[in-house]
């Protein structure tokens, strides 16, 4: 019956649309997506996440305070050769917000010494920007020890992110 009911939508859409879904193809059509839903969320340590860099060609996830994203599905920005691959299997929430990707340190979840409001507004965008992509999504939390050296990194001239 359900399966009748699917097969007659597929088949109007695509008599009106040339296309089974409506011109649909979001994330929630997404198999990949549809797995996550129904698959427990990630509970990770900042170790474990750090296989994750796509090194590997597997799965790619970067972190940002704390919240892990699933950025598997664009290689080519994240992978080993792409120009975003500093970010991945690691929470280097810092560098969101500063924009300094050429300091070593700033690939840090340490955010003392920022502005705070500049951090909850770039870290929060940053956020909302990977969960509601159409090909990222939220995959759970990374456990975030703040054990950190004595001195945040130096300040740095920040970049912004152009619009
Ligand atoms: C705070 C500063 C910045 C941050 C945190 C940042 C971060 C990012 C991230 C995460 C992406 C990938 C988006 C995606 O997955 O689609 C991206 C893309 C991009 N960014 Fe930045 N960015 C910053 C500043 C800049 C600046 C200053 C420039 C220009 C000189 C720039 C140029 C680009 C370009 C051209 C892309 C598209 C890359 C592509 O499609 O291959 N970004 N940025
Ligand atoms: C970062 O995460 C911590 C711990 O969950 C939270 O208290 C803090 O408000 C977050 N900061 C930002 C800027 O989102």
């Amino acid at each position: 019956m359900l399966g009748g009911v699917l097969l007659l939508n597929a088949l109007l859409s695509y008599w009106f649309t040339s296309d089974t879904t409506w011109g649909y193809h979001g994330k929630y059509i997404n198999w990949r997506f549809f797995k996550h839903q129904f698959s427990p969320k990630l509970s990770l340590t900042l170790s474990e996440l750090a296989k994750y860099d796509g090194s590997d060609g597997g799965q790619i996830l970067l972190a940002i305070n704390g919240s892990v994203y699933d950025v598997s599905s664009n290689r080519d920005i994240y992978g080993p050769k792409g120009t975003y691959h500093s970010l991945v299997g690691k929470d280097a929430a810092r560098v969101y917000v500063t924009g300094c990707f050429r300091k070593s340190d700033e690939y840090t979840h340490d955010l003392r010494g920022l502005d705070a409001e500049e951090c909850e507004r770039d870290i929060k965008s940053w956020q909302k920007f990977f969960h509601n992509h159409r090909d990222y999504w939220y995959v759970g939390q990374v456990e975030l020890n703040y054990d950190f050296p004595e001195n945040p990194p130096e300040p740095c001239q920040h970049i912004k992110f152009p619009g």
